[in-house]
């Protein structure tokens, strides 16, 4: 202890009454009652109750939200009628012998504890945002989380390493961040996606067993979830298999939730199919907490008088319904937005039908024969007050139709109080099988639907040629609560068939493929082991862990929206000297001018 402190401001309780202590902090509040001053004093553990008597100690008048002071003092009990339980010290204050004032503050630009403040604004201000107590909480349980994570995979055997920051333009997968390099005129360094090559490259070293918190850069459309640079549980195994990789996650998941906040996670995971997760939600990353799962009535409309239902199935398409359960009593507005939706994502249009009032309202249900009726009735256990929808298309745009209006729907019911999400229930699972490849209709070409060194199921291995779209990849993922917490794959590791995926299937040309990639295929030539690998997304994780609406709440210095970070006033112009040395011209200002 030194002179600043004998205690922290969550420490002190009855049996510490009578006792002589020093605490330092901040003043979170201060309550001028008649001839006593009351003060909140904040430091990261906590609230103390602090009582000066401005006779004996004049500068307490003096005190403002979010000084620094130094108190000296006695513990003693609360009056009666005065405890607060709420607060871990809510049973005791300290009578103040002494106050000193170690800095003033100056008025905070918001009241720190007020709810609904405008993001930005903390953000700007993000040193006063994470004095908050939710925010000093929320970076203690992460990195309660990272240390947990480290002496797992210790104890696991794995070394952590690594990789470099100034990596290549791989353009496979998000945009990235270029670094122009001074002693190289007019090349350019890129800030890695993942140090997905670099593990890769570590396993063809021999080391076996590779992890890292490995900070990730990418130059996406930002959401709550996605921010330009985030944080991957990145780790990579040699002589492995999936189930090898499942093992380890299920176990550090475990450890996690049950060190973080106290919740046994019940193993094995269930494992769906890509397949599976589609057909029932419409996304590859379902939230089943929500119910309404879709079905398929193709055999149903196969020869329906309702052309539109008919003509989809006869072209090879399907007919998916759901239902959107007591959502009958949607106005024609919220009918009209849900429509608007659906059709942004791809549909050519929305049937729905609502029971209500004993029948069945609908422009379409005037088309269907009683057999169809009664398949609906029974297929998705219609009852009075419930809305059906339905999306007639080829089977991945009809599922992810309903997938999206799903979750419009859920957020909607949830906004009426029809629909609650169960708190504390942490539905995990992995979706596996996915497809290896599928067809971008922008790039007009093969993609790899995880990247391009995902190896294929090898019993699928000998439709790559005639019917790629096919082929699955050893390439799982883990979903928790309709999020994506994480993906991986086992790599391939044999240099003839990454040539092959990215010559004869991405059709990526020699050269470029050579330029891109040609130092991974050559390593993969000296002898790469068998191997494969995983990465969680460690914001998103301790988002879900916290009770945090967006991962920006869990990182100490995030940056908004619009990829800013308006605390520091980042991005910024810089000299024109430091341009000229790079060798670079911006047109921006002529772009502007003109
Ligand atoms: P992937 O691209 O699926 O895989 O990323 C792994 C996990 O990282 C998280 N994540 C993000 N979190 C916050 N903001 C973002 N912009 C963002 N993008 C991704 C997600 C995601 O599941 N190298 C491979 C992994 C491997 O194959 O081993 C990779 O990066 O939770
Ligand atoms: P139409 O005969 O084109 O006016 O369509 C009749 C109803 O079916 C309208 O409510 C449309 O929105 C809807 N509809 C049209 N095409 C589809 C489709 N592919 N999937 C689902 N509903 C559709």
């Amino acid at each position: 202890m030194n002179s600043y402190r004998t205690h922290h401001c969550a420490e002190l309780r009855k049996s510490h009454i009578g006792q002589k202590v020093t605490l330092s902090g901040w003043v979170s509040s201060r309550r001028d009652h008649g001839g006593l001053v009351f003060v909140d004093l904040r430091d990261r553990e906590g609230l103390t109750q602090i009582v000066l008597d401005p006779h004996s100690l004049p500068a307490a008048h003096d005190l403002r939200s979010e000084f620094v002071i130094r108190i000296e003092g006695e513990v003693v009990g609360r009056p009666e009628g005065t405890v607060n339980l709420k607060l871990s010290t809510g049973e005791i204050e300290i009578k103040a012998t002494q106050l000193d004032v170690l800095n003033r503050s100056e008025t905070p630009p918001y009241p720190l504890d007020e709810e609904h403040v405008n993001e930005d604004l903390r953000l700007q201000y993000r040193y006063l945002d994470l004095r908050r107590a939710e925010m000093a909480h929320n970076l203690k349980l992460r990195h309660r989380v990272c240390k947990t994570i480290r002496d797992y995979l210790d104890e696991q055997g794995f070394l952590e390493i690594e990789t470099p920051i100034l990596f290549k333009s791989t353009p496979e997968g998000a945009r990235e961040y270029l670094v122009p390099s001074r002693a190289n005129p007019g090349l350019f360094y890129a800030l890695p996606q993942s140090p997905q090559q670099f593990k890769q490259l570590l396993m063809v070293a021999g080391a076996e067993k590779y992890f890292q918190l490995a900070r990730c850069f990418r130059d996406e459309d930002l959401r709550a979830d996605r921010q330009p640079e985030f944080t991957q549980v990145d780790l990579e195994m040699s002589f492995i298999e999936r189930e090898d990789i499942y093992r380890l996650i299920e176990g550090l998941l475990q450890r996690i939730w049950k060190t973080s906040i106290d919740h046994e996670v019940k193993l094995p995971l269930e494992r769906i199919t890509f397949q599976q997760a589609m057909n029932s939600y419409g996304t590859d990353k379902p939230d089943r907490r929500l119910g309404m799962e879709l079905y398929d009535f193709t055999e149903t409309f196969k020869a329906s008088s309702f052309k539109v239902f008919a003509s989809v199935v006869a072209a090879g398409g399907v007919v998916k319904a759901m239902n959107a359960k007591g959502f009958a009593c949607a106005t024609q507005g919220q009918i009209d937005h849900l429509t608007e939706q659906a059709k942004a994502a791809g549909a050519k249009g929305l049937a729905w039908i609502k029971a209500e009032g004993g029948t069945w309202k609908s422009p379409i249900v005037k088309f269907f024969n009683d057999a169809e009726k009664e398949a609906l009735t029974r297929g998705l256990k219609i009852e009075e007050g419930d809305l059906i929808l339905f999306a007639a298309d080829q089977w991945q745009p009809a599922c992810e139709v309903l997938g999206k209006l799903r979750l419009v729907i859920a957020g909607m019911l949830q906004k009426m109080g029809k629909l609650t999400v169960p708190k504390g229930v942490y539905d995990f699972f992995w979706v596996v099988d996915f497809p290896l490849i599928h067809f971008d209709s922008e790039a007009q070409r093969y993609m790899a639907s995880h990247h391009p060194f995902t190896a294929p199921i090898p019993e699928d291995l000998s439709l790559l040629e005639k019917e790629p779209t096919k082929v699955r990849g050893q390439h799982y993922d883990i979903v928790l609560n309709g999020v994506e917490l994480g993906g991986g794959s086992i790599r391939i590791h044999q240099p003839e068939v990454q040539k092959k995926l990215f010559e004869e299937v991405f059709k990526i040309p020699k050269e470029i493929a050579e330029t891109r990639f040609g130092y991974l295929i050559r390593a993969l030539g000296f002898g790469a082991p068998p191997h494969g690998g995983i990465a969680l997304g460690l914001d998103r994780l301790v988002a879900i862990l916290c009770g945090a609406e967006s991962i920006r709440d869990v990182i100490a210095f995030p940056k908004n929206a619009r990829a800013q970070d308006l605390m520091t006033g980042s991005p910024a112009e810089v000299e024109s000297k430091q341009l000229r040395e790079l060798r670079i011209q911006t047109e921006i200002k002529a772009l502007a001018a003109s």
